[in-house]
């Protein structure tokens, strides 16, 4: 018997409430258990396409939403997207154009999966380091991050990291994750800033 998270359900549940993902509700799982995002808040979504994250976001903040992808993101309204690679400088100045002030990052990117596991895990925690480094100089002091992983043996050593850069990180695993993924989401607060224990990353 599927669960009601099982795949076709939630995908059949995204169709018929307008969300362009599945993805959705594991965004809204995440903000139903850490209230992190408030009604201001300018929130920058990497690896948004094809949207559904910006979907949620713009019922959450007022604020500025900014949503990149390598893959042209179908215009929202209210919504400013940047198609291009967020691990590219000029993206980050594009972003810093349109906002100084960002106080969350959400990143639910994923690189394209081989199906050699170790080597995936690998590159998925490279990219969870780019996006880590993308807050630095944009991210407020106090700011918050949603982070997108896998678990794996490089996890432990990320999570450090993080723990480096962030006064409080926690895991959470959503239901609506594929049964057996190791996908796990990072919810990290209090951005501690370029003099964090380690300064800039
Ligand atoms: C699982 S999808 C995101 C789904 C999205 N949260 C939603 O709700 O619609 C992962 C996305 O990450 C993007 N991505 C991966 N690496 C990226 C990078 N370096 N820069 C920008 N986008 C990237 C992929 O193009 C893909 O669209």
């Amino acid at each position: 018997m599927g669960s009601q998270y099982s795949g076709d359900r939630v995908s059949e549940r995204a169709r018929r409430e307008g969300y362009r993902s599945r993805a959705a509700y594991k965004l809204k799982e995440i903000l139903h258990k850490y209230n992190i995002i408030r009604d201001t808040d300018s929130v920058i979504d990497l690896g948004a396409a094809p949207g559904s994250w910006l979907q949620v976001l713009s019922g959450i903040t007022n604020g500025v939403v900014i949503g990149i992808d390598v893959n042209p993101i179908t215009p929202l309204p209210g919504i400013l997207t940047i198609t291009g690679d967020f691990t590219d400088p000029k993206i980050k100045e594009k972003v810093l154009e349109q906002t100084p002030v960002v106080s969350c990052i959400v990143c639910d990117a994923s690189p394209h999966l081989s199906g050699q596991k170790s080597y995936d895990q690998a590159r998925a925690i490279a990219l969870n380091e780019d996006a880590l480094a993308f807050a630095s100089g944009i991210l407020k002091t106090g700011g918050n991050m949603i982070l997108k992983s896998f678990q794996g043996e490089d996890f432990p050593a990320l999570l450090q990291l993080m723990r480096e850069h962030f006064y409080s990180v926690k895991t959470f695993k959503t239901k609506t994750s594929r049964r057996g993924s190791t996908e796990i989401y990072i919810i990290a607060k209090y951005y501690r800033g370029e003099t964090g224990s380690n300064g800039p990353v």
